[in-house]
């Protein structure tokens, strides 16, 4: 009997008012808080026994034994906008808070579109949950890439996307370069490279031109396959410039260096070429 109780204060899917609803109290988390500040969780409910049990629940979250998956507290937050602005990828290509690009949906607003699972889902895997979607996945931590899907989850009660076939790559098609350039790179370094692309003035730093001769000729192959595999963070760029080894295969990295060769019309350092002949194992 007294299980009974608590447990549907736990799973209030279907909350009692609109209300509730949009102060977003769907949550255990958000409940205790609720409960705490005598919000209109608390106008729902009647009678000293559902306040008691209201209080031994409010403890019971507040300490962490429940509830703790979905409660982000004010650190977590903080930590959460900390990430989006400095550390990851997300504003190359989404607006957040006024910050960031606008070839995709802000992610301010994304909440009121999108259900917590859609979310959660594309930041997993955008490939998956939305086949030949223009967004690379970002390898992070689960907890980190759990943080940032609850941060934009807060409210969250918009609709699920439906799944769609897969398109599917032809078995052993040549990767074009100028395509998958078009497709992944454009919307910053511009269509041809000059560094020009819609998103490029919402950016902090400005995306390298691929077009500049001089530019270009300074990096090897391998400094730009690099760049395009593990992102900008890691070699001390801006972090803006996202990871794309998690989505592309080698050989359309391959095929977007070569792509980045042809617009610059231009060739890596003498040192850095391949010889023909020069393989290491051969040197004497
Ligand atoms: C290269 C650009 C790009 C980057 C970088 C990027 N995304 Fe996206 N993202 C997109 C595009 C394009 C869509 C639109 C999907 C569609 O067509 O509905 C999208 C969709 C989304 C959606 C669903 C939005 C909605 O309203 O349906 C979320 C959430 C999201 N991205 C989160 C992230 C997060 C978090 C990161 C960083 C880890 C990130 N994205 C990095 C391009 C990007
Ligand atoms: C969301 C915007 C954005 C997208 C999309 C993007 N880049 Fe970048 N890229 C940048 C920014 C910004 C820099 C500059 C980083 C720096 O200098 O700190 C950069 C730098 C680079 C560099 C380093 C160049 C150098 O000077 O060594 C390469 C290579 C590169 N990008 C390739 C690509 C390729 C290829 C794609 C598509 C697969 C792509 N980028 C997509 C923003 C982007």
């Amino acid at each position: 009997m007294r299980l009974t109780i608590p447990n549907k204060l736990l799973r209030p899917r279907a909350p009692s008012t609109a209300d509730t609803a949009r102060s977003g109290a769907d949550t255990p988390g958000r409940a205790a808080s609720a409960a705490a500040k005598g919000g209109h969780f608390a106008a729902s409910l009647h009678g000293a026994y559902y306040r008691a049990v209201r209080l031994i629940l409010a403890i019971l979250l507040a300490s962490g034994t429940l509830g703790a998956q979905q409660a982000l507290t004010q650190f977590g937050e903080a930590k959460a906008r900390s990430l989006l602005q400095s550390q990851l990828p997300c504003l190359g290509c989404h607006e957040m808070d006024g910050d960031g690009g606008r070839s995709a949906p802000s992610l301010t607003t994304v909440g009121e579109r999108r259900s917590a699972g859609y979310i959660a889902a594309i930041i997993a895997d955008p490939q998956r949950r939305l086949p030949g979607v223009a967004m690379p996945r970002h390898e992070m931590p689960g907890s980190t890439r759990e943080l940032i899907a609850r941060f934009l989850s807060l409210n969250a009660r918009g609709a699920e996307v439906p799944a769609v076939a897969s398109p599917g790559q032809a078995e052993g098609a040549r990767p074009d370069g100028a395509a998958l350039y078009a497709k992944w790179c454009a919307s910053c370094h511009g269509e041809t490279g000059r560094g020009d692309g819609p998103d490029a003035r919402y950016l902090p730093v400005a995306p390298a031109h691929h077009a500049d001769a001089a530019a270009m000729a300074a990096r090897p192959d391998d400094s730009l396959y690099d760049v395009i595999y593990a992102g900008g963070l890691p070699w001390g760029r801006s972090a803006r410039m996202p990871a794309f080894g998690a989505t592309l295969s080698a050989g359309e990295i391959r095929a977007l260096v070569a792509r980045i060769r042809g617009l610059c019309a231009c060739e890596g350092p003498a040192w850095s070429r391949a010889r023909p002949g020069a393989a290491g194992t051969e040197r004497r």
